[in-house]
C-alpha cells in the first residue's frame, strides 16, 4: 500500500507556493506521489477573473515536470459536468483501490468544509492534510495533519501584479513565468477594442468590428445571447496577424487538422481560440468554439458559431459579388445564410486553385437537401 497525495486547485497560476506546499507534504508524510488536480471551468457564464482550464493546466504540467514524484492530472477539466471533491476522489480510489488518499488543501478551504457536497465520505475516503500560510493558526477536526509554514505568495497578487507590470519571476517556475510572458496571459485588458487594435492591421481590425456588429444583429434577430455574439465577432480574427503562428500553436498545444497543417492561412481560427483564452481571459466554450470553426465551419455547429461564421462573410465591409444577397438571406434563415457562405467561398476558391476543405463539403452535403 503506498500513500498518495492529490492536490486540488484552480491553479490560476500555479506557483512557488503550490511548489512548497506539495513538496512539503510529501516530504512530511512519506507520500509516493503528489497528484496536481487542476480545476475545470466554473459552470456560472463568463468569468474573467479565472482564466481557461486547459491554459491553467498547461502551466501547471510545465512548473511540476522534472520533479520527481509530481504528477499532473487533467480529469477534472475533461469532464463536462462541475464535480466536487468526493467525485474525484472516487475516481481515484478506482485507480487506486489498494492504495492511501491524502487530499491537500489549504487552511483558508478548511473553513467551510461541513458545507462541501458529502464532507463525511470525503472523509472516509482520504486523510485531509492541511496546509497552513500562516503557520499554527488552524485547527480543525477534519484535519488529520495540519503543516506548515510562511508562504506569502498569492495566484490573485501574482495576477494583479502582472496588469500592473511588475515583476513575479521570483514567484513562479521559470517555465511558468515565460509562459505567461510569451502568452500575454493575466495582461490588462482595459477594452478588447483597444487590444485587439494594437494586434491586427487597420484593416482586419476595421473587419473585425463589421463581424462584431452584424454578429450582434443576427443575434438579436435569432434569439442567441448577443454579448457573447459581440465578443466572439470581434475577436474571431485575433490571431490573423500574428507572425510566429506554429511555434505559438506548439506551446499552446492547438490541435490542427491535417488540412490546416498544410495550410498556414487557416491556422488563426484554432490559433486564435487559444490566445482568446490568454490575452482576454475568454473561457466560455461557445465562444472559443464560435472563433475555432469562423474559417471552415462544421456540420454541426452551434448558433452562435453560425452566427459568427455567417458574419465573417456578411460584415458590411464585405463587397464580393453574392455579398448583398447573402446580407439578406442571413437576416432570414441562419442555416442557408451558412450553406451560402461555404458555397460562395468553395465557389471563389476553386477559382483560385485553393484546395477545398473537407468540413466545406460536409456542411454542403448536409444543407443541400434543403436548399437546393
Ligand atoms: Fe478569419
Ligand atoms: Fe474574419
Amino acid at each position: 500500500m503506498s500513500k498518495i497525495g492529490i492536490f486540488g486547485g484552480t491553479f490560476n497560476p500555479i506557483h512557488n507556493g503550490h511548489i512548497e506546499i506539495a513538496r512539503r507534504a510529501k516530504e512530511q508524510f512519506g507520500l509516493c506521489k503528489v497528484i496536481f488536480l487542476t480545476s475545470g471551468n466554473p459552470p456560472h457564464k463568463q468569468n474573467t477573473q479565472i482564466l481557461d482550464a486547459k491554459i491553467r493546466h498547461i502551466m501547471v504540467k510545465r512548473a511540476i515536470s522534472g520533479i520527481d514524484g509530481f504528477e499532473p492530472c487533467d480529469w477534472e477539466i475533461k469532464r463536462s459536468e462541475p464535480s466536487y471533491t468526493r467525485d474525484a476522489l472516487l475516481y481515484f480510489k478506482e485507480i487506486f483501490p489498494k492504495d492511501e488518499l491524502f487530499f491537500i488543501i489549504g487552511g483558508d478551504s478548511l473553513r467551510d468544509f461541513d458545507k462541501w457536497y458529502k464532507p463525511q465520505e470525503i472523509l472516509k475516503l482520504c486523510t485531509i492534510l492541511v496546509y497552513d500560510r500562516k503557520g499554527g493558526t488552524v485547527t480543525s477536526e477534519f484535519a488529520k495533519q495540519v503543516y506548515g509554514g510562511k508562504i506569502d505568495i498569492s495566484s490573485s497578487e501574482i495576477r494583479e501584479n502582472v496588469k500592473n507590470g511588475l515583476n513575479i519571476s521570483d514567484k513562479l517556475p521559470e517555465e511558468v513565468y515565460k509562459f505567461i510572458e510569451r502568452n500575454e496571459i493575466y495582461g490588462y485588458v482595459p477594452g478588447f477594442e483597444a487590444k485587439l487594435q494594437t494586434m491586427l492591421t487597420p484593416e482586419r481590425f476595421l473587419h473585425s468590428l463589421g463581424v462584431r456588429d452584424m454578429a450582434k444583429e443576427l443575434a438579436k434577430i435569432f434569439g442567441a445571447d448577443e454579448k457573447k455574439a459581440e465578443i466572439a465577432g470581434l475577436l474571431h480574427d485575433n490571431a490573423k496577424n500574428m507572425s510566429d503562428i506554429y511555434s505559438r500553436c506548439a506551446d499552446l498545444e492547438v490541435e490542427l487538422d491535417e488540412f490546416e497543417k498544410e495550410n498556414p492561412k487557416l491556422v488563426h481560427a484554432p490559433l486564435g481560440a487559444e490566445t482568446a483564452k490568454c490575452i482576454f481571459g475568454i473561457t466560455d466554450a461557445d465562444i472559443i468554439n464560435a472563433i475555432r470553426w469562423h474559417t471552415v465551419g462544421r456540420p454541426d455547429m452551434s448558433l452562435l458559431e453560425k452566427i459568427v461564421f455567417v458574419a465573417d462573410l456578411t460584415e458590411k465591409g464585405r463587397k464580393f459579388p453574392d455579398a448583398e444577397e447573402i446580407r439578406k438571406i442571413a437576416k432570414k434563415d441562419i442555416d442557408r445564410a451558412v450553406y451560402e457562405c461555404v458555397k460562395a467561398t468553395v465557389s471563389v476558391n476553386k477559382g483560385r486553385g485553393i484546395a477545398i476543405h473537407p468540413n466545406a463539403t460536409k456542411i454542403i452535403t448536409k444543407f443541400e437537401k434543403n436548399f437546393k
